[in-house]
């Protein structure tokens, strides 16, 4: 079955903060974004690469993907992330497939594997959604109003990373019916396995063991982390 990666940079990078989103920073001589594309263009798993920017990018940025053997389009997407997965599956949906599957995977996370990438792709031969997870090691605990709540079974808790991957057919229709819920906006959701979950909750989803490494920059000094994940990575390869 053909398998889409979409590369979703579409954020404005608040937290990390800057005249231009974070996406388009500078990590080891290539812009985080062209890491993520690079990733999925190179990975045998992968058929076709879709980018999703600000719309104001659009040109800009299909100028410096073009390049990419796989990449086939570079399209805008919205104000919430979970905008800019709708824009996406629009536009598979345009192209008159009807099932394929579709990874997903935040821009910000430059140093996605090779691993964590099949991995998910080939647990949708049997699965109709699977997610990289990694272990916590620290504890969680629920907070609100500045109060500890509840100290969480850390055991049963995972950090999720992306990529996520479904067959397209259950994205569409979590989509479908997130869109039809006037209180969907309100969840404010992260992530596309939170809306497979509340709109389809008996979809499965595979946990795919993934590595720390995959960090999302969000903050400047994640910036720096991923430098020195980079160039120990390259001089490892030496
Ligand atoms: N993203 C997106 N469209 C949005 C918001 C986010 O495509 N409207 C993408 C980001 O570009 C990023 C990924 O989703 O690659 C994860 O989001 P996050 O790390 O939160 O990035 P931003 O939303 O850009 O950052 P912030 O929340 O600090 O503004
Ligand atoms: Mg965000």
């Amino acid at each position: 079955m053909r398998t889409v990666a979409v590369v979703l940079a579409a954020g404005s990078g608040s937290r990390f903060g800057g005249s231009r989103p974070k996406q388009l920073e500078k990590l080891g001589g290539r812009s985080i974004l062209e890491h993520s594309v690079v990733a999925f263009d190179r990975s045998p798993s992968i058929d076709e690469v879709l980018a999703v920017v600000p719309g104001y990018l659009v040109a800009e940025t299909a100028d410096d993907l073009i390049s990419y053997r796989k990449v086939s389009g570079v399209i805008a997407g919205g104000a919430a992330r979970t905008d800019s997965t709708k824009a996406a599956i629009g536009a598979i949906a345009a192209t008159g497939i009807t099932e394929c599957k579709v990874l997903f995977h935040d821009a910000a996370r430059p140093l996605v594997s090779q691993d964590a990438i099949a991995r998910c792709a080939a647990a949708l031969d049997s699965q109709q959604a699977a997610a990289v997870v990694v272990p916590s090691s620290d504890t969680i605990v629920e907070v609100t109003d500045g109060m500890l709540r509840r100290v969480l079974p850390r055991s049963e808790l995972a950090r999720a990373q992306t990529p996520q991957g479904f067959l397209f057919s259950v994205i569409s229709r979590a989509y479908e019916l997130a869109t039809a819920d006037p209180g969907f906006a309100q969840l404010a959701a992260t992530d596309d396995c939170g809306v497979v979950l509340r709109y389809l909750p008996d979809v499965q989803i595979q946990a795919v063991p993934g590595s720390d490494r995959n960090i999302k920059i969000t903050y400047p000094a994640d910036l720096a982390v991923a430098e020195v994940l980079l160039s120990a990575e390259q001089q490892q390869a030496l």
